[in-house]
């Protein structure tokens, strides 16, 4: 069976409203699905929510809600955010799915069963903030901890712990024999350099039901819960199996795959393993280490590629809720549009490092790259068509066919490599390159010479076949804003087929649409 091309995000604790961290992941994810999408590939793009544990638990609390209660109202909000978003995802994850209960018990089971779980007693210090267990190496010089674990206490209790240990060679040689699995290149160094350096603590599993009850209840000994860590890595492989993935059904017994009922229809092509897990910074151990080892004991395929971004602050200051440091996506999106905020995200901060939120900077990537860049371009363009040849499209003319090839081949190896900032540095190069070339050609000069009416042809022809490709090059990351090109031209297909991203495809004799503000001005 073929497989397609599956990418994850990161699964969003339910603990507060979505934020721009949530928001701008799960938008890369969705540019590299689109875009994988418009190269012709079968792709599956998972996104969701994490809802167990004790973060989440805490945050019921704080309402004065049961953890369902709370956890529908808030999983409710998440999938309103994907829709916001655009986002294009295949499926949306709970972890409170029946589906997903289904799998983590039957994982751990197996696990269990095959020795790769064992039960001790653990004396020492923990966050339950951060549901953490934390060692004297975390302690800073004055003894204390890190005030992002909050109260840390000091208990004594029985686990169930996951034997990683054993698995630490294997892992770093798996890591060094495969330079993309995870990038960018600095974040594998850092995992090297972590895996090289330390000794793996063996990974604790559980939680005591008497002190934790909102979580996943263990198999084996039910006074036990999940870790939350545990169940939330499991999400990547519970969907591929409610949809019918033979690698990992064939993990499953039959009451087992009773469970994952109603199921929707088998897909045609297998998921795992998945080509690419999109995640934040602070959650690669989970990924890069831990995750790996599970699906080893398990005898899966390990994902293709862990691709790791930085974080967002404003202003220069963390995100926080409490500081009242935050951007609201939400409040821009319905201020601005939803693909002035895509386009922000994605052109300020390449994928891998740390980035900051300006209002200031967004209005002038807004004004100056969308408003006067993009939109007067397609503007004046289509309008200039309008108003000289009817909106008939003239013959073809070659004359930007060189740039526009050169922009279309670097863009399609930027959208194959992931480096979506370059991408829309490489599709604004050709924005720039067809605005000047309206001030250099002055149509508006040609139109009052009947001498020059084939002059004028070339020229409009020109310019509206380099719309017509950079809505294709955008579709990925602009999706309305590319779909409203199309229509604006008098074209009733959807761009999203990086194939037609070729010279020439705009056939003469054709009449455009109407020509709007793609971008309106803001003052
Ligand atoms: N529930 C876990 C992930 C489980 S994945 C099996 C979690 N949730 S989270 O809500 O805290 O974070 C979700 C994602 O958002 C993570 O990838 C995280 O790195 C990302 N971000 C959270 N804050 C962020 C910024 N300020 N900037 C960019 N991304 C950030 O971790």
């Amino acid at each position: 069976m073929t497989k397609a091309f599956y990418i994850t995000t990161a699964i969003d604790y339910v603990n507060g409203q979505p934020h721009l961290g949530h928001g701008y992941e799960k938008v890369i994810a969705d540019v590299i699905a689109r875009a994988r999408r418009s190269l012709g590939e079968k792709v599956f793009f998972l996104t969701g929510v994490d809802e167990h544990g004790q973060k989440v638990q805490q945050a019921a609390v704080n309402e004065g809600k049961s953890p369902q209660a709370y956890c529908d109202e808030l999983a409710a909000a998440f999938k309103d955010f994907a829709s916001k978003l655009g986002l294009s995802n295949d499926d949306f994850i709970r972890t409170t799915d029946r589906r997903h209960e289904a799998v983590v018990q039957a994982l751990l089971a197996k696990l269990h069963a095959s020795g790769h779980c064992y039960k001790a007693t653990y004396k020492g210090f923990y966050s339950p903030k951060e549901e953490t267990f934390l060692t004297e190496r975390d302690r800073r010089p004055d003894g204390t901890f890190d005030p992002s674990y909050g109260e840390v206490i000091e208990l004594e209790e029985d686990n169930y712990y996951f034997r990683l240990k054993q698995h630490q060679r294997w892992l770093i040689e798996h890591i060094e024999a495969n330079p993309d699995f995870i990038a960018p290149p600095y974040r594998r160094n850092e995992v090297l350099g972590l895996l090289n350096n330390n000794v793996l603590e063996d990974l604790c599993i559980t939680r005591p039901a008497a002190r934790l009850t909102w979580g996943i209840p263990t198999p084996f000994d039910p006074s036990f819960v999940t870790y939350v860590w545990f169940d939330a890595l499991i999400n990547y492989v519970t969907v591929p199996a409610s949809f019918g993935d033979s690698a990992i059904l064939s993990l499953l017994n039959e009451s087992d795959k009773s469970s994952l009922a109603p199921r929707p229809s088998p897909l045609p092509f297998g998921l795992w393993p998945a080509d690419i897990h999109v995640i934040g910074k602070d959650i690669i151990k989970f990924h890069a280490v831990f995750w790996p080892i599970m699906l080893k004991t398990m005898e899966l395929p390990l994902p293709k590629q862990i691709l790791v971004h930085g974080f967002w602050q404003k202003d220069g200051q963390k995100l926080s809720k409490s500081t009242g440091n935050i951007v609201d996506p939400i409040a821009v999106i319905d201020e601005w549009g939803l693909d002035a905020f895509r386009y922000y995200v994605v052109r300020e901060l390449d994928i891998g490092p740390d980035g900051n939120w300006t209002d200031a900077g967004f209005r002038a990537r807004y004004q100056a790259e969308l408003a006067n860049g993009l939109g007067n371009l397609v503007n004046r363009s289509l309008s200039m068509l309008k108003r000289y040849r009817n909106g008939l499209v003239p013959a073809r003319s070659d004359e930007l066919a060189s740039e526009a090839e050169k922009v279309i081949r670097e863009t399609v190896a930027n959208l194959r490599s992931n480096q979506l900032q370059a991408a829309l540095q490489s599709v604004w190069s050709l924005v720039a390159r067809a605005n000047q070339y309206v001030d250099h050609t002055a149509p508006f000069k040609l139109a009052k010479d009947p001498a020059q009416a084939k002059r004028l042809d070339e020229v409009l022809y020109n310019l509206a076949e380099t719309c017509r490709i950079l809505a294709v090059l955008l579709w990925p990351f602009l999706p309305a804003t590319a779909g409203k090109i199309y229509s604006q031209l008098g074209l009733s297909e959807t761009p999203d087929k990086l194939a037609d991203a070729a010279w020439g495809r705009l056939s003469a004799d054709r009449t455009i649409g109407e020509p709007a503000a793609l971008f309106p001005r803001r003052d």
